[in-house]
């Protein structure tokens, strides 16, 4: 719905999403007025008693009972009407900001990983906590008051023109007037409410990047520094809060105060001391008490003047994310049987700065082929093509002879699988992280198991495959979760695997145990295994030495040792780790 409206109005595309709840709104207006009306009706009827005490009119005490039942009355069904309007609107807001935040994080899961990487994770954050935040105050706090104020002052306004005409149009000239001083508070406040924002949004980023990076914080004991950064946030903060706070308590409630003793002042001069020949004591007390109550009205709508004008800059970005375009997948939903791969002239860039460049080679159905090469020559990125998590910029890669272009999300995650440098964890059981919501039975888990050699490290945790683990798997060595993603992985028996860096920073045992599943699983699965020690890939298939984005070297273990090569200086750095130049 929203990718058509990109071009609308951000407020008229937020006011869109009421438009379901068209019904429900109609019926709160039609509350918000007779309680308006049951509301305002207390000062007419005290003001019948005034004119009747000034007139000197006796009124007969079946009279007086009758109209304070009802002003009782009244003033209680009226707090009952209102009770279901804000009841109703709550539900209508919340509603709002549940479809908003659902279509969000739809939006989200499909967008490519390319896109992640020019996010900053504490702003996404922020859209989706704290704008979706603001979008409700719009429902709820702006609107609602707008329609409650809206019935308020209509219907006092048609009270006073029906029992005087000229007090009547005094009001009705007052609008225009208090129009302007909500205008010129608006055209101060709207600018600090904008930095209000940006305070905030700099706080909430400065949280993520200091609780994401903790342990470096305190290894170089940077403490105090981002202490102080904090500080200086936190003052920028409040001096902007406080230039708010001063511009609503100078600038809006003393003015309204002014013009509204200012027209009582004109009505006490215009009409002489000798006011109730000209209209009733009862009257005039109706106008001074409706002037009294217009004011909070107006105080309250003027100072939510910066709900909306938040909710059109969160409506702004919540918009640009919703329109950001969505990884698009192909329509061929079969299965990847073979696992054959080839690349073709495959040339990509990150936002402009080469990475891979006419990168050509082909994979045999159920073959290991290895990636060599130093750090960022483009091993991960040539893994996550192939993965499909970026578009193909220029040349081909082919699965089973397709286009990975052609192939449908299905066929892409349940046939191609990749191993991490750095898997991640969720806070549940070992289970659950293997089996990941998706349909694998206990048994299946353990039979992968037991064919990878894996149960007795399983039952090594306290509660075996059911011990809990806490966020991102903190407390799991690398080496661990190295093993328990293989797993997560097997589990679905995919046709292609890949492996980026799996062996580094792994002891001997755990490299022990990953090259027997490889072992294992080398004839039925097509393998692509991104090594850094290269003791892992001495039985690869095929070998390539990716340098700066280029193949520079293509063979086996055997042959490239023997070509003496890039490979031959790699290995042997490895081997002996010392007594050897190694140049790139
Ligand atoms: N998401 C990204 N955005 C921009 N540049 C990236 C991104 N990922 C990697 N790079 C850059 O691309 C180059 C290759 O990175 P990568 O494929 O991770 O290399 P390798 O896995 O061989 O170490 C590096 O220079 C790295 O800085
Ligand atoms: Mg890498």
């Amino acid at each position: 719905m929203c990718k058509k409206n990109y071009t609308l109005h951000p407020l008229k595309r937020l006011l869109r999403y009421a438009f379901p709840f068209r019904k429900k709104i109609f019926l709160i207006c039609i509350l918000l007025w007779t309680s308006s009306i049951m509301e305002i009706s207390g000062p007419i009827i005290i003001s019948y008693f005034i004119d009747c005490f000034f007139s000197e009119i006796q009124i007969s005490s079946h009279i007086i009972v009758v109209l304070i039942l009802t002003f009782i009355s009244f003033q209680f069904l009226s707090a009952i009407l209102r009770y279901h309007q804000m009841f109703l609107f709550s539900t209508i807001s919340l509603s709002i900001v549940k479809t908003i935040r659902i279509e969000i994080m739809r939006t989200l899961l499909k967008q490519p990983l390319s896109w992640f990487d020019a996010q900053s994770t504490g702003k996404l954050i922020s859209i989706v906590v704290n704008d979706t935040e603001v979008i409700k105050d719009l429902f709820t706090h702006f609107i609602s008051s707008l329609l409650k104020n809206i019935a308020l002052v209509g219907s006092m306004f048609i009270a006073i023109l029906i029992l005087n005409f000229k007090l009547g149009c005094i009001l009705f000239f007052l609008f225009p007037i208090l129009f302007y001083i909500m205008r010129l508070y608006q055209y101060y406040s709207i600018p600090i409410f904008r930095k209000l924002r940006t305070c905030v949004a700099n706080i909430n980023n400065f949280f993520n990047e200091v609780i994401q990076n903790m342990s470096i914080i305190q290894q170089f004991q940077q403490q105090k520094r981002f202490r102080e950064k904090l500080y200086i946030l936190g003052y920028e903060h409040f001096q902007v809060r406080m230039k708010n706070l001063k511009l609503e308590g100078f600038l809006l409630r003393p003015l309204l105060s002014l013009l509204f003793s200012l027209i009582l002042c004109i009505i006490l001069l215009f009409f002489g001391l000798n006011t109730s020949k000209i209209m009733g004591v009862g009257i005039l007390y109706t106008f001074i008490n409706y002037l009294g109550r217009l004011s909070e009205p107006l105080i309250e709508l003027a100072a939510q003047q910066s709900i909306l004008q938040q909710s059109i800059a969160s409506g702004e970005r919540i918009f640009y994310l919703l329109d950001c375009p969505i990884q698009r997948y192909g329509n061929d939903h079969r299965k990847i049987l073979q696992g054959k791969v080839e690349v073709k002239n495959l040339t990509f860039s990150y936002h402009k700065n080469p990475i891979l460049n006419q990168i050509s080679f082909s994979i045999p159905e159920k073959s290991f082929l290895a990636l060599v090469g130093k750090t960022g020559s483009g091993k991960t990125t040539l893994a996550n093509l192939i993965m499909g998590h970026y578009p193909i910029q220029e040349g081909h890669i082919l699965i089973d002879n397709r286009s990975i272009k052609t192939l449908s999300k299905y066929s892409m995650r349940n046939s191609i699988a990749m191993v991490q440098q750095e898997p991640c964890f969720m806070a549940k059981t070992i289970y659950d992280n293997i089996v990941l919501g998706r349909n694998i039975s206990e048994k299946k888990v353990w039979s992968i198991l037991s064919s990878l050699d894996l149960i007795s490290f399983i039952n090594s945790f306290p509660k075996g495959i059911f011990s809990k683990l806490d966020e991102y798997g903190n407390r799991l060595s690398m080496g661990q979760k190295q093993l328990l993603s293989f797993v997560r992985v097997l589990v679905s028996e995919p046709s292609i695997l890949i492996l980026d860096e799996a062996t580094a920073n792994i002891d001997a045992d755990i490299e022990q145990k990953i090259n027997y599943i490889l072992y294992k699983i080398k004839n039925t699965t097509t393998l692509i295994v991104i090594a850094h020690r290269l003791s892992t890939i001495l039985n690869a298939d095929q070998i390539l030495v990716l340098h700066h984005g280029k193949i520079i070297e293509k063979g086996t273990h055997q042959s490239l040792l023997r070509s003496k090569g890039k490979y031959y200086q790699m290995y042997y750095i490895q081997k002996y780790d010392k007594n050897f130049s190694y140049t790139y």
